[in-house]
């Protein structure tokens, strides 16, 4: 809900539980009042702290200082030393704005960002202007209530009416000002095979940021931050969150001023971008998902969920069972031909497996990572009579096909790279940088765009595939375009990200009913704009369970179990050599879009001929994966255990998981069951008991002592 006091000018956005206020002060400023626990409408004038006010800049023509103000979208180089959300240049090199209210509207839809950087769909939006009275440049902040799920996203409009050319040095998604700092900062941290693993960081005094220049989202620091206040755990404590829906350059920090003020800035990372803006144009921010609970991490990763289902996740396939697959990748690399296709889809046959997958290396001179990126024409040596071959095996074997790709690359060695060197991201006069073999295709030209649309549409029409996994496997270097002039240069990347967001939108929307699985390298580009074209997306390139049990977590932290791709693969693990049993390799893979990699040659019999009642559990609770809310126990990046629950929303059924690393042979594993309905008598099918809801919660549940490392149990459960 929004609402606005004309008396007070005080804006008030209220969702279920929280409460974000901001009001124009006496000297036209749009100044930030409240965000948190949801309050009754007031006037805040009556609340005034005093800050530190020694040698602080003043307001021209005001009794009042910068440093006083608690803007919404905070400047520089006036009085407010603290980090800023917009650095605009003017043509004499100027950085200067000073931004005031000038009006505001409240839209019945939210409008779309017409550069094409997804955005969650949504109602009531209020739209303020505010605009630098000197200069004509002005700036649209749109603000979108999602009541239920506790969710605000903001984003900037940056609009040249100056007469002459601005370029922005900065122009972030949103700054949020808090009037102190007893918070911790949570950050999902990692690398290759290691993704989203919390950290937790003290503030203090000056900035603490993460953030990328790698022109992509990446496994190392993940678009998200989370303020959480001292004592906050799984149920209680309260969180304010950020989750930014982009997928390029990005940056988020908190810094602490001297009056103990902290300031959260994000949004497309200034230090790889600079926008020219000429008269008359504007520059549209990705949009920030920010997210509030006064119930722990616990709510925060529910409400994150429900709103990546319900307003970003195409609904074509948001709560649609996925086929359970099997990805040829793990298993043979580049190493088949058709007749070992042929064998593996054979031996799928009323396996229960219900979509082969054809990973990397079945297109051009692709047989090794060295070569073939760019040339999408299917390899008829490898692969006689195409990939409709083997679609049609697939079909004949009753299962489903599907096909990889990479669109945004080229081998050096490829036709595609000879033909048009210059489509490469590269700067002339110097080497250009491999990353696995392979360069960056310049995303941010139209034709090259326009080149790999035809060419995949080709592919995907011709190739009877009905599901595809995009794959996107290095950064963005030397960030320089043959297509910009010097003084845009600082746009490419940017632009890249925008013509990667062109080039899903023609694909998903020209074949509704393939069903797209996002891949970078594994879970790298795991973000809220990729998910929007894409309902899953593959969570590691690390199979082993163990560590998944780390990797899952962290991304279900804000994204839904629904999006999160995992797949059992051969133990001992390809990556680790970690010895793990079928029972917990199939478990853990439970908590997503459950799948398999292996090579079937090799893959023990006994554990092939269960995968077909694996297969059959999985749908008994996919309809909780996809639509359930998701309760952590204890919790494995702390400890040796963890405990995974997901509930249906009625709260009439579960299914949840309890897995130990180590065995402490001390004791048999007991454990409590979370977000279970405390007054429901709930049937437990493995155990074949009935016990309440509050009792399962409260004191647990034991489970027979195990014998080995990595085990783990899970129990299905019914309300009477
Ligand atoms: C990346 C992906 C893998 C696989 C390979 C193929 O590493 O994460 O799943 O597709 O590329 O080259």
């Amino acid at each position: 809900m929004i609402g606005f006091n004309e008396e007070t000018k005080t804006f008030f956005l209220n969702g279920k539980n929280f409460t974000y206020a901001m009001r124009v002060n006496s000297d036209g400023y749009l100044t930030h009042c409240y965000y948190g626990a949801r309050v009754p409408e007031c006037d805040f004038r009556y609340f005034k702290p005093e800050w530190v006010k020694s040698f602080n800049p003043g307001i021209p023509d005001s009794k009042h200082i910068y440093a006083d103000i608690m803007q919404e979208y905070s400047t520089a180089y006036l009085g407010d030393f603290r980090e800023p959300a917009l650095v605009p240049e003017d043509e004499r090199g100027a950085r200067v704005a000073d931004l005031s209210y000038l009006s505001h509207e409240i839209l019945p839809v939210k409008p779309a960002i017409g550069s094409g950087i997804p955005t969650s769909r949504g109602g009531e939006t209020l739209v303020i202007v505010l605009s630098d009275k000197n200069t004509g440049l002005s700036v649209k902040l749109f603000y979108t209530v999602y009541d239920e799920e506790n969710i605000l996203t903001r984003r900037a409009e940056i609009i040249n009416g100056t007469g002459s050319t601005v370029t922005l040095r900065r122009a972030l998604s949103a700054t949020v000002d808090y009037y102190d700092s007893d918070f911790e900062l949570m950050t999902l941290e990692g690398h290759h095979a290691r993704e989203k693993t919390p950290e937790f960081t003290k503030l203090h005094h000056g900035r603490t940021s993460i953030g990328n220049i790698r022109g992509t989202t990446t496994a190392n620091h993940a678009n998200f931050t989370a303020l959480l206040r001292p004592g906050t755990d799984e149920e209680k404590g309260e969180v304010f969150a950020t989750s930014l829906i982009y997928s390029g350059s990005h940056y988020e920090s908190v810094e602490v001023d001297e009056s103990g003020r902290c300031r959260v800035s994000t949004g497309i990372n200034p230090e790889s971008f600079a926008w020219k803006l000429e008269n008359g144009e504007k520059f549209e921010t990705p949009e920030l998902a920010l997210c509030y609970s006064n119930r722990g991490l616990g709510q925060m990763s529910r409400q994150y969920h429900d709103f990546f289902r319900n307003y970003v996740i195409n609904p074509r396939w948001v709560y649609t069972r996925r086929p359970v697959v099997l990805n040829s990748w793990e298993g043979m690399h580049f190493s088949f031909d058709r007749q070992r296709l042929f064998d593996t889809i054979d031996a799928l046959k009323d396996s229960g497996i219900e979509l082969f997958v054809l990973d990397d290396g079945w297109f051009g001179a692709r047989n090794n990572d060295k070569a073939g990126l760019g040339d999408w024409f299917v390899n008829e040596e490898k692969l006689p009579g195409g990939l409709i071959a083997i679609a049609d095996r697939c079909k004949q074997n009753g299962i489903k096909f599907g096909l990889w790709i990479e669109p945004e690359m080229v081998n050096p060695d490829s036709d595609l790279y000879r033909a048009h060197p210059d489509w490469a991201i590269a700067v002339p006069g110097r080497p250009a940088v491999p990353s696995r073999n392979q360069y960056v295709l310049d995303f941010s030209r139209e034709e090259v765009v326009d080149y790999i649309k035809k060419l995949m549409y080709k592919v995907i029409s011709e190739s009877g595939a009905s599901y595809i996994k995009w794959d996107m496997n290095r950064p963005l270097t030397e960030n320089w375009s043959y297509a910009l002039p010097a003084d845009r240069q600082g746009e490419l990347q940017h632009r890249f990200v925008l013509g990667v967001y062109s080039l899903a939108k023609y694909l998903t929307e020209s074949f509704p009913d393939i069903l797209f699985e996002g891949c970078s390298g594994g879970g790298a580009r795991f973000d809220g704009a990729m998910l929007a074209y894409f309902p899953q997306i593959w969570t590691s390139d690390n199979t082993d369970a163990d560590d998944r049990t780390v990797i899952q977590l962290g991304t279900e932290l804000v994204f839904p179990m629904s999006s999160s791709s995992n797949h059992v693969s051969l133990s001992p693990n390809i990556r680790n050599g970690r010895i793990i049993c079928a029972d917990t390799r199939t478990n853990i893979a439970y908590g997503g879009i459950f799948g398999y990699e292996f090579d079937v040659a090799k893959y023990p019999k006994e554990e092939f001929e269960r995968i077909k009642a694996d297969v059959e559990k999985y749908h008994e609770i996919d309809d909780l994966i996809l639509r359930g809310d998701l309760y952590r126990g204890c919790n494995r990046t702390e400890g040796n255990e963890c405990v995974i629950c997901v509930v249906s929303k009625d709260k009439k059924r579960a299914f949840a998981t309890y897995y130990q690393a180590l065995n402490p042979h001390k004791q048999n594993p007991r454990f409590k069951i979370p977000g279970l309905a405390g007054d429901k008598i709930y049937h437990i099918a493995e155990l074949d008991v009935s016990v309440p809801g509050a009792v399962l919660s409260n004191l647990g549940i034991c489970m027979p002592r195990v014998k080995k490392d990595f085990a783990s149990y899970t129990l299905t459960l019914e309300a009477e």
